[in-house]
């Protein structure tokens, strides 16, 4: 059955091991393969002695190049990404595979300080920081420009809190909140976050929302200090859907989940817009677009690892919305296989649009 809707399955069991288990595993008898899936741009920070170089994104071309007779210890930045790569090579048939929980920031910080650490976000001028939210699966993601302190926010949760919080420690002043669409699973935080910080609120022009906002279309950018994000409608999930490009990288929203996408039959969903906006707008991004979802699925009702995200190449090749590359085939997948629809969704998006 598709993993499509809102992933809150607990998805396939991925082997993790930690650093200390990974240090003696290297100096032992039957040393690993150490498979670094991050982009190149991160891997220029820093990597891990001996070890190899798949992107993400040509893993699934390239997975036949990897030796059969060790295991495999797969690493990024914190083990976000390394657990989609971890997931293909499961379903490839590799039987020993495991992924560096931590990633190699845990290495470099507990075994290894003479392998440099991340300064920042590797996308010059720019921080992200993700919020989830365990209870729903949702992503919330904060922004913000190093050298002007300016932040944006896109898709808050209700509790607020956390934001501020983060907005306060790091000293930003918030320019903006942006909703990639009206959300039908969780109350939205945006009126109390504006209520609090007098950012204004950011929505597509197709969105009926009736609070105060400003609206975006195709190609408007949303500034904030020295960085920018930049919008590309993607109706479909709703009609009012905005996914935000940024550096090399793009917030999707529910448009572009990793493996699935977002369902079509809650609010102003269409099926056949939905295939438009991933397949003439998404999809025509660089394969090596870091794609931010505003879901992940919930990882046995845990957080997800810090910075989950995946790329435009490795859905293009993995993902099971995009398998049957035809629209009919993406109708049949839209159409079978769906779970209920959440009981109170209605009285969600009411709630969203007016307060
Ligand atoms: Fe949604």
């Amino acid at each position: 059955m598709p993993a499509h809707g809102f992933p809150t399955a607990e998805g396939p069991f991925v082997p993790e091991i930690d650093c200390a288990e990974l240090a003696a595993l290297v100096g032992g008898r039957r040393p690993p393969t150490l498979l670094d899936v991050r982009p190149r741009p991160e891997r220029a920070i820093a990597r891990l002695p001996d070890d190899r170089w798949i992107p993400l994104e040509q893993l699934p071309a390239r997975a036949s190049e990897l030796p059969r007779d060790v295991p495999i210890v797969v690493y990024c930045h914190h083990g976000g990404t390394s657990r989609r790569a971890v997931e293909l090579l499961l379903r490839a048939g590799r039987s020993e595979v495991a992924l560096l929980s931590g990633g190699i920031d845990d290495y470099a910080r507990l075994v290894d300080p003479t392998i440099p650490r991340y300064a920042s976000d590797p996308s010059v001028g720019r921080v992200l920081q993700q919020f989830p939210n365990v209870s729903t699966g949702c992503l919330a993601y904060l922004l913000y420009d190093r050298s002007s302190r300016e932040a944006v926010i896109v898709d808050p949760g209700r509790e607020v809190a956390p934001y501020l919080q983060a907005l306060r420690r790091r000293r930003l002043r918030l320019a903006a909140i942006v909703e990639t669409h009206t959300h039908a699973d969780h109350l939205s935080g945006h009126a109390r976050l504006h209520l609090r910080t007098d950012a204004p609120i950011y929505v597509g022009t197709r969105s009926e929302a009736q609070y105060p906002h400003r609206t975006l279309s195709e190609d408007e950018a949303i500034p904030y200090g020295r960085a920018e994000l930049t919008v590309l409608e993607t109706p479909g999930h709703t009609l009012d859907h905005l996914s935000l490009r940024s550096d090399g990288a793009v917030l999707t929203g529910d448009t572009l989940l990793p493996g699935s996408c977002g369902r079509a039959d809650l609010g102003t969903g269409d099926v056949d817009l939905l295939w438009a906006s991933l397949t003439e707008k998404l999809l025509r991004l660089p394969d090596d677009t870091e794609v931010f979802p505003a879901h992940y699925g919930a990882i046995h009702g845990l957080p997800p690892p810090e910075r989950y995200s995946t790329t435009i190449g490795f859905e293009r090749r993995t993902n099971d919305a995009l398998r049957d590359t035809t629209r009919d085939g993406f109708r049949a997948y839209m159409t079978d296989g769906w779970p209920p629809k959440p009981a109170s969704f209605d009285r969600i998006i009411t709630t969203n649009l007016t307060e």
